[in-house]
């Protein structure tokens, strides 16, 4: 049976999406950003993070599924959902849930710049940099984790315990 070891309580979770709520309404104060969430994993916490904000944002959705029902990231990333708003000349924040080899990310930002947007940025849940592939630069963290197979606040393992309200690692 797999086991569930604690890794981020309720409390530290909430903590840092206000402090990266704080920063980004700060960086934005004049503009009206679009955040996008990456699906499914990031629904949780960026419904979490708008809340937070004392700007203006739009949101939408992109999704993306990349590796299956599997531990082992796959090479393929396929697009189950495009966006919906133009963000031509607009600023806009991509939110995962976490950020593990980053070919996922690579792969949505060269999307996203395809509808030219005036900017692009990353915020993350997690950046887990013990697979890191590739050099993608995370503007927003909330938490860096070394390693680690995590679950919890929208993280699966074969689509389970997304629902759960903390972090946790699966062994
Ligand atoms: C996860 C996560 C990221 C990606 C990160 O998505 O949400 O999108 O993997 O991995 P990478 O940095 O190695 O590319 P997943 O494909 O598991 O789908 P999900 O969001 O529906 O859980």
């Amino acid at each position: 049976m797999p086991e569930l070891i604690p890794l981020l309580g309720k409390k530290e979770i909430e903590k840092r999406v206000i402090e990266i709520a704080d920063a980004i309404s700060s960086d934005y104060e004049n503009d009206e950003p679009v955040f996008i969430g990456v699906l499914k994993g990031a629904f949780i916490f960026l419904s979490d993070l708008i809340r937070r904000l004392s700007i203006s944002a739009k949101v939408d959705f992109l999704g993306v599924s990349s590796y299956g029902d599997a531990t082992a990231p796959s090479e393929r990333m396929r697009l189950t959902k495009d966006i919906g708003i133009d963000v031509k000349g607009r600023h806009v924040i991509l939110v995962e849930d976490i950020v593990d080899t980053g070919r996922t990310l690579n792969h949505i930002i060269d999307h996203i710049r395809s509808f030219g947007p005036e900017t692009v940025k990353i915020c993350a849940l997690i950046d887990k940099r013990e697979r890191r592939e590739t050099n993608v630069s995370i503007d927003y963290a909330c938490h860096v984790v070394d390693k680690g197979f995590l679950v919890g606040y929208g993280l699966d393992f074969a689509e389970k315990y997304r629902n759960l309200p903390e972090i946790y690692r699966l062994t």
